[in-house]
């Protein structure tokens, strides 16, 4: 099969790989029909996550047919349509039995195209697949459930839900890609009185304002303190999400917030950044960092087509064998336009 492949920072290649067998008795092969790219694989590739290795198939989002399960697998059935999330569940463990999936130490966590093989590929190997992945509900699209195998999940848990967004509440997205796009739509769901959302592309910013923005800010040309302080009398934002994953964007989340306030951090670091302690010490805020769990994912799936409208997010089609452009396209989102990009066979 074909396998878009790593092989070190900046290296990467859609190549003849061996198809994935069985390893455990409760994997399940999938044979994907639809997978995306996410900033991660960008910090992958930017070489911010050391673990993954020269060969690893990157991806981890997927929505495919099970195509062969192990002895193991209860829920599953060969030809079963089913969404592969982001993270992966032993089921068993204490942070699996809390529905802490992300912090797995049962071999599951953040491993697709991470530790283990990902998505980004004709067939991926799915481990624990009974609690790792979701049949996919009759009506709902391939690209529509795609959605939810990381962004929405990610923007609304680690975003919206530790962020605390409370109804009334003043909230500033900072970076205004897929995931901070999703934490604008799950903080809607909270009727927030005003979203700004921070970028440095313009394209971006004109996608934030068809999500939800009611303000937005090009942090290139405007102070984002400024135009917060200004809606805010002085006081800062209540919640401030950072959603880019570099140590600039973290600390101007931290500048942004009032007194009591939450800052939710998403981005993915590979560099460390500076906590203005010396500032922000007795101003009684609270600051979260999270891989998502994706135990909001049933919750999301009840919501799509309502007040979730995951076909917003796709901007560009490709076949997987033009994954090279479609890696181009999404990592030149500021030209492009690229909000999610759709790979089927
Ligand atoms: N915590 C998690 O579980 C989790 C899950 C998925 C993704 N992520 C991370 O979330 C982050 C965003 O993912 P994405 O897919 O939206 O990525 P993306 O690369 O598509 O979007 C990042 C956005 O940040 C903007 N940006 C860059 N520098 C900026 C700056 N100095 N000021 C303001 N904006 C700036 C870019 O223009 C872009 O719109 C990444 O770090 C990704 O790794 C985290
Ligand atoms: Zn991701
Ligand atoms: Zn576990």
């Amino acid at each position: 099969m074909r396998a878009l492949v790593y092989h070190g920072p900046n290296l990467k290649a859609w190549e003849e790989v061996p198809k994935p067998v069985l390893i455990d008795d409760t994997d399940a092969i999938v044979r994907i029909e639809a997978t995306t790219i996410c900033g991660s694989d960008l910090h992958i590739l930017k070489g911010d996550v050391p673990e993954v290795t020269d060969g690893r198939i990157l991806g981890h989002e997927a929505v495919g047919t099970v195509e062969e399960v192990g002895a193991a697998v209860k829920n599953l059935r060969p030809g079963d349509r089913v969404l592969v999330s982001c993270i992966s569940a032993c089921g068993a463990c204490r942070f699996c039995r809390e529905g802490r999936f992300g912090q797995c130490t049962g071999g599951g966590g953040w491993i697709l195209g991470h530790l283990i093989d990902g998505t980004q590929a004709e067939y991926a190997r799915v481990p624990f697949a009974d609690a790792s992945t979701y049949p996919a509900p009759a009506g709902v699209t391939d690209e529509d459930l795609l959605m939810l195998a990381d962004i929405l999940p990610t923007g609304y848990e680690v975003g919206v839900l530790n962020g605390h967004v409370q109804p009334g509440d003043v909230v500033a997205v900072v970076g205004a890609g897929p995931i901070g796009l999703s934490a604008i739509m799950g903080a809607r769901l909270f009727s927030p009185s005003m979203i700004v959302a921070v970028d440095l592309a313009d394209s971006r910013l004109e996608a934030a304002k068809q999500f939800g923005a009611d303000v937005i800010v090009n942090n290139g040309r405007q102070d984002p303190l400024e135009v917060i302080n200004g809606l805010t009398g002085g006081l800062g934002a209540d919640v401030a999400i950072e959603a880019v994953g570099i140590p600039a964007t973290f600390e101007l989340a931290v500048t942004l917030i009032r007194p009591c306030g939450h800052v939710a951090n998403i981005g993915v670091h590979g560099q460390p950044a500076t906590l203005h302690l010396e500032r922000i010490w007795g101003r009684d805020v609270t600051i979260t960092t999270g891989l998502v769990d994706t135990y909001s994912t049933p919750t999301l799936l009840r919501l799509l087509g309502h007040q979730l409208h995951a076909e917003r997010f796709v901007t560009h089609h490709f076949a997987m064998s033009d994954f090279p452009a479609a890696y181009d396209t999404f990592a030149r989102a500021a030209d492009t336009g690229a909000l999610k990009v759709v790979l089927t066979p």
